[in-house]
Protein backbone atom coordinates (compact mmCIF):
# COMPACT_ATOMS: atom_id res chain seq x y z
CA UNK A 1 0.00 0.00 0.00
CA UNK A 2 1.67 2.99 -1.08
CA UNK A 3 1.83 6.26 1.43
CA UNK A 4 -0.56 8.96 1.06
CA UNK A 5 0.39 12.51 -0.01
CA UNK A 6 -0.63 14.00 3.18
CA UNK A 7 1.54 11.12 5.06
CA UNK A 8 4.48 12.32 2.81
CA UNK A 9 3.81 15.53 3.51
CA UNK A 10 3.87 14.84 7.44
CA UNK A 11 6.89 13.14 7.17
CA UNK A 12 9.32 15.53 5.09
CA UNK A 13 7.75 18.25 7.08
CA UNK A 14 9.23 20.77 7.90
CA UNK A 15 10.18 20.93 4.35
CA UNK A 16 10.55 23.22 0.98
CA UNK A 17 8.83 22.90 -2.04
CA UNK A 18 10.63 24.23 -5.05
CA UNK A 19 8.71 26.29 -7.28
CA UNK A 20 9.19 25.80 -10.96
CA UNK A 21 8.35 29.09 -12.44
CA UNK A 22 11.88 30.79 -11.19
CA UNK A 23 13.62 27.85 -13.00
CA UNK A 24 15.61 27.61 -16.29
CA UNK A 25 12.76 26.18 -18.40
CA UNK A 26 14.24 25.42 -21.14
CA UNK A 27 16.42 23.07 -18.84
CA UNK A 28 13.42 21.94 -16.71
CA UNK A 29 14.32 18.29 -16.56
CA UNK A 30 17.83 19.21 -15.40
CA UNK A 31 16.92 21.76 -12.87
CA UNK A 32 14.05 19.41 -11.20
CA UNK A 33 17.07 16.41 -11.36
CA UNK A 34 19.27 18.75 -8.89
CA UNK A 35 16.66 19.68 -6.67
CA UNK A 36 15.46 16.04 -5.90
CA UNK A 37 18.95 14.76 -5.57
CA UNK A 38 19.21 17.62 -3.10
CA UNK A 39 16.59 16.06 -0.75
CA UNK A 40 13.62 17.74 -2.09
CA UNK A 41 10.32 15.87 -2.09
CA UNK A 42 7.97 18.12 -3.18
CA UNK A 43 7.69 20.59 -6.74
CA UNK A 44 5.41 23.78 -6.75
CA UNK A 45 3.60 24.73 -9.70
CA UNK A 46 2.20 28.37 -10.20
CA UNK A 47 -0.97 28.48 -12.11
CA UNK A 48 -1.80 31.68 -12.96
CA UNK A 49 -4.25 32.72 -15.56
CA UNK A 50 -3.90 36.55 -16.09
CA UNK A 51 -7.21 37.13 -14.38
CA UNK A 52 -6.94 36.12 -10.98
CA UNK A 53 -3.55 37.80 -11.18
CA UNK A 54 -1.23 39.76 -13.31
CA UNK A 55 0.97 37.34 -14.98
CA UNK A 56 -0.14 33.92 -16.59
CA UNK A 57 2.40 30.95 -16.26
CA UNK A 58 1.46 27.40 -17.14
CA UNK A 59 -1.26 24.86 -17.28
CA UNK A 60 -2.51 20.64 -16.90
CA UNK A 61 -0.16 20.29 -20.28
CA UNK A 62 3.26 20.98 -18.43
CA UNK A 63 2.15 19.58 -15.20
CA UNK A 64 1.72 16.19 -17.21
CA UNK A 65 4.64 16.53 -18.39
CA UNK A 66 6.80 16.87 -15.54
CA UNK A 67 8.07 13.31 -14.85
CA UNK A 68 9.21 13.19 -10.84
CA UNK A 69 9.14 11.31 -7.86
CA UNK A 70 8.83 14.18 -6.09
CA UNK A 71 5.01 15.18 -4.96
CA UNK A 72 3.64 17.80 -7.65
CA UNK A 73 2.27 20.42 -5.37
CA UNK A 74 0.17 22.75 -7.42
CA UNK A 75 -1.41 26.41 -6.89
CA UNK A 76 -4.12 27.91 -8.76
CA UNK A 77 -4.29 31.27 -8.74
CA UNK A 78 -7.10 31.25 -11.30
CA UNK A 79 -10.68 32.54 -11.72
CA UNK A 80 -13.17 29.80 -11.47
CA UNK A 81 -11.41 27.00 -10.29
CA UNK A 82 -14.38 24.60 -9.29
CA UNK A 83 -14.97 24.47 -13.29
CA UNK A 84 -11.24 23.44 -13.64
CA UNK A 85 -10.58 21.41 -10.70
CA UNK A 86 -10.61 17.90 -13.03
CA UNK A 87 -7.69 19.08 -15.29
CA UNK A 88 -5.42 19.93 -12.98
CA UNK A 89 -6.40 16.36 -11.08
CA UNK A 90 -5.98 14.31 -14.29
CA UNK A 91 -2.41 16.15 -14.79
CA UNK A 92 -1.71 14.23 -11.76
CA UNK A 93 -1.70 16.72 -9.05
CA UNK A 94 -0.60 15.40 -5.62
CA UNK A 95 -1.18 18.59 -3.67
CA UNK A 96 -4.23 21.05 -5.61
CA UNK A 97 -4.60 24.40 -3.51
CA UNK A 98 -7.22 26.78 -4.24
CA UNK A 99 -7.51 30.55 -3.16
CA UNK A 100 -10.45 31.45 -0.75
CA UNK A 101 -10.89 34.79 -2.94
CA UNK A 102 -10.91 32.83 -6.08
CA UNK A 103 -14.48 31.05 -5.42
CA UNK A 104 -15.98 33.47 -3.12
CA UNK A 105 -19.74 31.74 -4.15
CA UNK A 106 -19.42 28.13 -3.62
CA UNK A 107 -15.28 27.52 -1.75
CA UNK A 108 -16.80 24.63 -0.05
CA UNK A 109 -18.29 22.73 -3.41
CA UNK A 110 -14.34 23.05 -4.07
CA UNK A 111 -13.69 20.84 -1.67
CA UNK A 112 -16.23 18.59 -1.34
CA UNK A 113 -15.31 17.75 -5.16
CA UNK A 114 -11.67 17.66 -4.35
CA UNK A 115 -12.48 15.03 -1.29
CA UNK A 116 -14.01 12.84 -4.10
CA UNK A 117 -11.47 13.04 -6.91
CA UNK A 118 -8.40 10.27 -7.20
CA UNK A 119 -5.15 10.96 -7.22
CA UNK A 120 -4.21 10.07 -11.17
CA UNK A 121 -0.82 8.90 -10.23
CA UNK A 122 -1.54 6.72 -7.69
CA UNK A 123 -5.42 5.79 -6.27
CA UNK A 124 -4.12 4.75 -2.89
CA UNK A 125 -2.01 8.41 -2.68
CA UNK A 126 -5.08 10.82 -1.98
CA UNK A 127 -5.18 14.35 -2.97
CA UNK A 128 -3.87 17.19 -0.59
CA UNK A 129 -6.40 19.54 -0.39
CA UNK A 130 -5.15 23.69 0.30
CA UNK A 131 -6.69 26.39 1.00
CA UNK A 132 -4.64 29.67 -0.14
CA UNK A 133 -4.88 32.94 1.44
CA UNK A 134 -3.78 36.20 0.16
CA UNK A 135 -1.93 38.41 2.27
CA UNK A 136 -4.90 41.09 2.44
CA UNK A 137 -7.39 38.44 3.23
CA UNK A 138 -8.31 38.05 6.89
CA UNK A 139 -7.45 34.18 8.42
CA UNK A 140 -11.10 34.17 9.37
CA UNK A 141 -12.15 33.80 5.76
CA UNK A 142 -10.86 30.08 6.01
CA UNK A 143 -12.19 29.09 9.40
CA UNK A 144 -15.77 27.40 7.64
CA UNK A 145 -14.00 25.51 5.55
CA UNK A 146 -11.37 23.67 8.17
CA UNK A 147 -12.88 20.58 8.34
CA UNK A 148 -12.67 19.73 4.66
CA UNK A 149 -9.08 20.92 3.71
CA UNK A 150 -5.41 19.26 4.82
CA UNK A 151 -3.21 22.47 4.03
CA UNK A 152 -3.53 26.10 4.28
CA UNK A 153 -1.18 28.51 2.19
CA UNK A 154 -0.41 32.04 3.81
CA UNK A 155 0.83 33.97 0.56
CA UNK A 156 3.68 36.18 1.75
CA UNK A 157 3.31 38.04 -1.04
CA UNK A 158 0.93 39.52 -3.43
CA UNK A 159 0.83 36.72 -6.15
CA UNK A 160 1.72 37.17 -9.75
CA UNK A 161 5.74 37.04 -9.88
CA UNK A 162 8.83 35.37 -8.05
CA UNK A 163 11.27 37.08 -6.60
CA UNK A 164 8.56 39.62 -4.57
CA UNK A 165 9.60 40.87 -0.53
CA UNK A 166 8.27 38.90 1.94
CA UNK A 167 5.12 41.51 3.85
CA UNK A 168 5.41 41.93 7.29
CA UNK A 169 2.81 40.19 9.82
CA UNK A 170 3.60 36.43 8.37
CA UNK A 171 4.61 35.59 11.96
CA UNK A 172 1.72 36.80 13.67
CA UNK A 173 -0.63 35.26 10.31
CA UNK A 174 0.79 32.01 10.65
CA UNK A 175 0.08 31.90 14.54
CA UNK A 176 -3.29 33.03 13.50
CA UNK A 177 -3.93 30.24 11.74
CA UNK A 178 -2.37 27.57 14.46
CA UNK A 179 -4.83 29.10 16.73
CA UNK A 180 -7.68 28.59 14.12
CA UNK A 181 -6.75 25.01 13.46
CA UNK A 182 -7.04 24.05 17.17
CA UNK A 183 -5.56 19.98 16.87
CA UNK A 184 -6.94 19.51 13.24
CA UNK A 185 -4.25 17.72 10.91
CA UNK A 186 -4.04 20.67 8.99
CA UNK A 187 -0.42 21.22 7.77
CA UNK A 188 0.64 25.20 7.45
CA UNK A 189 2.40 26.25 4.59
CA UNK A 190 3.91 29.92 3.79
CA UNK A 191 4.65 30.68 0.04
CA UNK A 192 6.26 34.07 -1.27
CA UNK A 193 8.90 36.14 -0.49
CA UNK A 194 11.23 33.13 0.86
CA UNK A 195 14.78 34.06 0.68
CA UNK A 196 18.12 32.11 1.95
CA UNK A 197 18.55 34.96 4.29
CA UNK A 198 15.22 35.11 5.80
CA UNK A 199 14.69 31.43 5.87
CA UNK A 200 15.42 31.05 9.73
CA UNK A 201 13.76 33.26 10.87
CA UNK A 202 10.64 31.87 8.49
CA UNK A 203 11.70 28.15 10.53
CA UNK A 204 11.02 30.26 13.40
CA UNK A 205 7.35 30.59 12.59
CA UNK A 206 7.07 27.11 12.86
CA UNK A 207 5.56 26.28 8.60
CA UNK A 208 5.33 22.57 7.70
CA UNK A 209 5.83 23.14 4.07
CA UNK A 210 7.98 26.71 2.46
CA UNK A 211 7.64 27.52 -1.14
CA UNK A 212 10.98 28.26 -2.32
CA UNK A 213 11.62 29.59 -5.84
CA UNK A 214 13.62 32.24 -6.27
CA UNK A 215 15.58 31.41 -3.82
CA UNK A 216 16.35 28.01 -5.09
CA UNK A 217 16.74 28.46 -8.94
CA UNK A 218 18.66 31.05 -9.34
CA UNK A 219 20.77 30.11 -12.40
CA UNK A 220 23.84 28.92 -10.65
CA UNK A 221 23.56 26.83 -7.67
CA UNK A 222 20.15 25.19 -7.36
CA UNK A 223 21.18 22.00 -5.92
CA UNK A 224 23.57 23.88 -3.11
CA UNK A 225 20.78 26.64 -2.99
CA UNK A 226 18.16 23.70 -2.35
CA UNK A 227 20.91 22.01 0.54
CA UNK A 228 20.54 25.24 2.28
CA UNK A 229 17.15 25.71 2.08
CA UNK A 230 16.27 22.30 3.40
CA UNK A 231 18.92 22.85 6.20
CA UNK A 232 17.31 26.09 7.56
CA UNK A 233 14.12 24.76 7.68
CA UNK A 234 14.95 21.85 9.69
CA UNK A 235 17.06 24.26 12.33
CA UNK A 236 20.15 22.05 11.73
CA UNK A 237 22.41 24.64 11.86
C1 LIG B 1 3.08 33.80 -6.05
C2 LIG B 1 3.52 32.37 -6.16
C3 LIG B 1 4.75 32.00 -5.40
C4 LIG B 1 6.00 32.75 -5.77
C5 LIG B 1 7.26 32.06 -5.28
O1 LIG B 1 3.52 34.62 -7.06
O2 LIG B 1 2.47 31.62 -5.61
O3 LIG B 1 4.89 30.59 -5.44
O4 LIG B 1 6.08 33.09 -7.11
O5 LIG B 1 8.37 32.75 -5.71
P1 LIG B 1 9.52 33.26 -4.72
O6 LIG B 1 9.90 32.09 -3.87
O7 LIG B 1 10.59 33.69 -5.67
O8 LIG B 1 8.93 34.39 -3.92
ZN1 LIG C 1 2.76 29.44 -5.30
Amino acid sequence: MSETARDTLRRLAPTISAGIISADLMNLSAELALVEGAGVGVVHFDVMDGVFCPMMTLGPPIIKAVRTNMLKDVHLMISNPLSKLADYVAAGADILTVHVESEPTHIHRVFQLLGSMTNSNDPARGIVRGVALNPGTPVEAIRPILDDVELVTLLGINPGWGGQKLLPSMAERVAEVRDMIDGRSILICLDGGVTRENISEIAAMGPDLVVAGSAVFDGKNAAENAKTMLKSIKNQH
